[in-house]
């Protein structure tokens, strides 16, 4: 494959690339529905999910995974739903669906199952501090910290060579993969992330978050854009994932939030701690569950 320009201005260049990338099972789609719909009933997304096979094999397989728990196990799809509930059975769509759609073998240094273990980290953290402070919409900040690096992805995608210079860079210079990107001209995985989830159609929410994770912090205490909470919500779920080295966004450098986002988003800046151990609880938890969906990490 050819090598693309190496500049935001080309945008343009992209958006082209990334119609050529897979797109989203319509599964997702319908998932997001019945979320966002108070009416939605267990037997709907029952029944939705037995039209997929694979899918609801998977969920089947996360269900009896020991993240969820669920006593005596589940054989069927009704059973995994009932017992788990929408918002849960919704995350295991978004889980399955999404990673089914990329090629996780790893090109060093570019390690594509650490990547998704940050971003199931960060999905996960997300909807943890979501439901701390109150938000609505917890499955939606899920998927949103879901994909919230899903640009990285991309650009692996469509042009490997560019990506492993960017990450190769971050590596010898020990910069974060934003500042990689800038550096040496590249596209911005935010840009090119939000160009992804919009050609996905995702809701907005989704993709103000994609677009907006790392901007955030230029914008300090004043709110930009119609979810400025569910994007801090994310910067900060983003932030405390990579302070636990918890995966891997393809640097290992750790940034500390900006005050200004930590007070609006949690109301003080003591409540960052709370916040940190629940997400640390919550990512102890998950680690079978990524080795079910993953495999345990193999040895040296
Ligand atoms: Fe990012
Ligand atoms: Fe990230």
């Amino acid at each position: 494959m050819s090598q693309p320009p190496d500049h935001n201005r080309q945008i343009e260049y992209w958006v082209t690339k990334i119609s050529d990338l897979p797109t989203l099972p319509s599964v997702v789609h319908q998932t997001i529905q019945v979320v966002n719909n108070p009416n939605s009933s267990i037997r709907q997304i029952s029944e939705m999910l037995s039209q997929d096979p694979s899918l609801s094999l998977r969920v089947l397989r996360l269900a009896n995974s020991s993240y969820y728990a669920i006593p005596g196990g589940a054989t069927t799809i009704e059973r995994a739903v009932t017992a788990l509930g929408i918002d849960n059975v919704s995350q295991m769509v978004f889980t399955a669906a999404v990673f089914s759609q990329f090629d996780l073998r790893a090109v060093s240094p570019f390690d594509v199952r650490e990547f998704w273990k940050h971003s199931l980290g960060v999905a996960v953290a997300s909807e943890t501090i979501a439901r701390e402070v109150g938000l609505r919409d917890s499955s939606m900040i899920f998927l949103a910290g879901l994909v919230h690096d899903i640009g990285k992805l991309a650009h692996f995608q469509i042009a490997k060579e560019g990506w492993l210079t960017v990450c190769g860079h971050a590596h010898a210079n020990a910069f974060t993969i934003l500042e990689s990107e800038r550096i040496l001209g590249a596209v911005s995985h935010d840009a090119l992330g939000y160009e992804l989830v919009r050609q996905w159609q995702l809701p907005l929410i989704i993709q103000e978050v994609v677009q907006m994770h790392h901007s955030a912090e230029s914008t300090g205490a004043t709110p930009v854009g119609a979810h400025p909470q569910a994007v801090g919500v994310v910067y900060l779920a983003n932030l405390l994932v990579h302070s636990m080295k918890f995966g891997s966004g393809g640097h290992g450098v750790v940034r500390n939030p900006s005050k200004e986002i930590v007070k609006r988003v949690l109301g003080n800046e003591k409540a960052l701690l709370h916040v940190a151990k629940s997400t640390r609880k919550s990512l102890d938890r998950l680690m079978p569950l990524f080795d079910t969906m993953f495999g345990p990490q193999p040895s040296p």
